[in-house]
């Protein structure tokens, strides 16, 4: 990324560029074989310690539709969704995330998975049964980060609930949209997805080129799953997607009546990267779960990266409002392909909570003004 210069700012305050490959200077070598085609993000695979506690969180205050469960596992999907589930709630001893899982457009995907991670030396394992119901032939990997990814085309269609109207519910939760995950080298992991065949949307950076968060895309919208620089590899959230604004209050004035409001770790707001309108809650397990909504179109093959700068307070949230400290240090671990936790390496490149903690939550928005102190009061 060439230097951020002031006069090259879009007038909505971030730069627009043409995105090419990122450089990395360690980056993974590239396979020679072909990247699987990825369709979409599909579902995540949860590890929760109180089955019943997670089963009232997903079920019966966010709305997620059963498709099928037992003693030991949940199976939820959204409203919009036909594939079998877009969520897996397993009982385990440690919360953790078991898979980020992504369908894939062919059967022979699957081969290529195969062959693309063996070339990076992954931990690469394939059962043709599917590892968990509904889903068939699946490749798992331990990827180059360190992250349980999992590939599959096969899967049972179950019905799409949208014309279903006599069940949804105000907060009603329609489709998947997204993973984050937290790396601490983000141009490395970047550099892996694209090679991935990760197209990127948007991220933000610093004006030496440190770059704190990246968001990247298949399917046509901000992305299907993110980078976010910091301990890792960890699971930073999952995201689903409601139709409008007004479900997502409904949520907060749900948890808000539930006496639940602790659940509510950030937000409601409007974000600057993504432009979404979202919520951010904590599971029982403390697994971050984010509702948005109203992102944009990026399908064209030549739709421009945004580029936020780390310093302007109205990148996480367009209204200017603080970012809650947990929200940069907490992160659900992620598991290896025999369950156990992944060791976390701390992120060494500068952190976005300390560089910016003074930055979030400032006037910093207007060119020439200083900063004034915490918008919300010198409370903090
Ligand atoms: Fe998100």
């Amino acid at each position: 990324m060439a230097k951020l210069r002031e006069e090259d700012k879009t007038s909505s305050g971030f730069w627009v560029t043409k995105e090419a490959p990122i450089e990395a200077a360690n980056a993974f070598p590239t396979p020679a074989s072909p990247a699987p085609d990825v369709l979409r993000c599909a579902y995540m695979e949860l590890v929760v310690t109180d089955l019943a506690a997670s089963r009232e969180f997903y079920v019966d205050i966010l709305g997620l539709y059963v498709t099928e469960e037992d003693d030991r596992t949940i199976y939820l999907r959204s409203t919009e969704e036909f594939i079998h589930h877009n969520l897996v709630l397993r009982l385990g001893p440690v919360a953790a995330v078991a898979a980020f899982s992504y369908r894939v457009r062919t059967p022979e995907d699957l081969d290529r998975a195969v062959a693309f991670y063996t070339e990076l030396g992954c931990d690469v394992r394939r059962n043709p049964e599917g590892f968990v119901k509904g889903i068939g032939d699946s490749v798992r990997v331990t990827d180059p980060l360190g992250f349980p990814y999992e590939f599959f085309h096969q899967t049972d269609h179950v019905e799409r609930m949208s014309w279903r109207y006599d069940l949804h519910i105000p907060g009603e939760l329609v489709r998947l949209d997204h993973f984050n995950q937290l790396t601490p080298d983000v141009p490395r992991a970047v550099r892996y997805m694209q090679d991935l065949g990760f197209r990127v949307t948007e991220d933000i950076q610093d004006e030496e080129g440190t770059v704190y968060a990246a968001w990247m895309r298949r399917k046509p919208t901000v992305h299907d799953t993110a980078m976010t620089g910091g301990d890792g590899p960890r699971m930073h959230h999952v995201c689903f997607a409601t139709h409008e604004k007004h479900n997502i209050l409904a949520i907060c004035d749900k948890l808000g009546s539930l006496r639940r409001s602790d659940a509510i770790e950030r937000g409601p707001g409007r974000h600057g990267v993504s432009n979404a309108f979202y919520l951010y809650l904590r599971d029982p397990d403390g697994h971050r779960v984010e509702v948005y909504t109203q992102d944009y179109y990026t399908g064209d093959p030549d739709n421009p990266v945004v580029t936020w700068d780390v310093h302007d307070n109205q990148r996480r949230d367009w209204w200017g409002n603080p970012v809650v400290p947990s929200w940069y240090t907490d992160g659900s671990l992620v598991l290896d392909l025999d369950g156990n936790p992944q060791p976390v390496v701390a992120r060494t490149d500068d952190s976005e909570m300390a560089v910016t903690i003074g930055a979030d939550g400032f006037s910093y928005t207007r060119e020439g003004d200083r900063e004034q102190g915490f918008k919300l009061g010198n409370t903090l």
